[in-house]
């Protein structure tokens, strides 16, 4: 089974998201024999931003393109094989400004591709990267379950995830992390139940 691990803090070794999506993974690998992981540091090794280049690249000819749109085509097509690969992911995922960090969203452009991961037809949208199974390992400084922020973040992924097929998706929750030393190590050890809870029904 090929899994997917992805981090997108940008807070190094300190990152609490970091610390989760390392444990749900060895939680993973311990759960079964045949688990390869393929790591993704988004933050560290920051994918580019789609853009109007992008667009550009993918709509040039290969024989025709310069360096640059060489390279940004080699990367989109890397990172969405990649994905497509993947029997399993797992996605630290941080809340920044009430969503995921930046680095996130760019992956999530990258994968995002019509006709490869989603197509609309006359009954709408249908998602074409279904049959994984992901685990979101999902931190905050505040509290927003019951609030009107809700876990934006989460939600959000969720959705993006649905739209690709993807319905399988478990989360693992550390939140009121910026509350103080105590309340941040019960919400660390909450989500560590949660992983073992996780895996030892698997
Ligand atoms: C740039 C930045 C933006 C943040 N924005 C929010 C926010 O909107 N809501 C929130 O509850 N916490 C916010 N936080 C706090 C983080 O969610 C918290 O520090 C969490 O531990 C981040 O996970 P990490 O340690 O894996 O990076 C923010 C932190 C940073 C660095």
């Amino acid at each position: 089974m090929k899994l997917l691990h992805l981090d997108s803090s940008i807070l190094g070794d300190a990152s609490a998201s970091r610390q989760l999506s390392a444990a749900v993974t060895e939680a993973w690998k311990s759960s079964q024999a045949d688990v390869q992981v393929i790591y993704r540091d988004l933050a560290s090794d920051a994918l580019s931003h789609f853009s109007a280049a992008s667009l550009v690249a993918g709509g040039t000819p290969a024989e025709l393109r310069d360096a640059a749109q060489a390279h940004e085509v080699a990367l989109a097509e890397a990172t969405l094989e990649e994905f497509l690969a993947a029997d399993a992911i797992v996605i630290g995922a941080p809340m920044y400004n009430f969503s995921v960090p930046s680095q996130l969203k760019a992956w999530i452009d990258r994968v995002c591709v019509a006709g490869k991961t989603f197509a609309y037809d006359e009954n709408g949208p249908k998602g074409l990267a279904g049959g994984k199974k992901v685990v979101i390992a999902s931190t905050a400084g505040g509290i927003h379950a019951g609030q009107a922020s809700g876990q934006a973040h989460e939600d959000y992924l969720i959705m993006v995830l649905n739209f690709l097929g993807i319905t399988d998706i478990e989360v693992v929750r550390a939140e009121g992390l910026a509350y103080g030393e105590e309340p941040k190590a019960n919400a660390l050890r909450t989500a560590q139940a949660q992983i073992d809870d996780l895996f030892a029904a698997a």
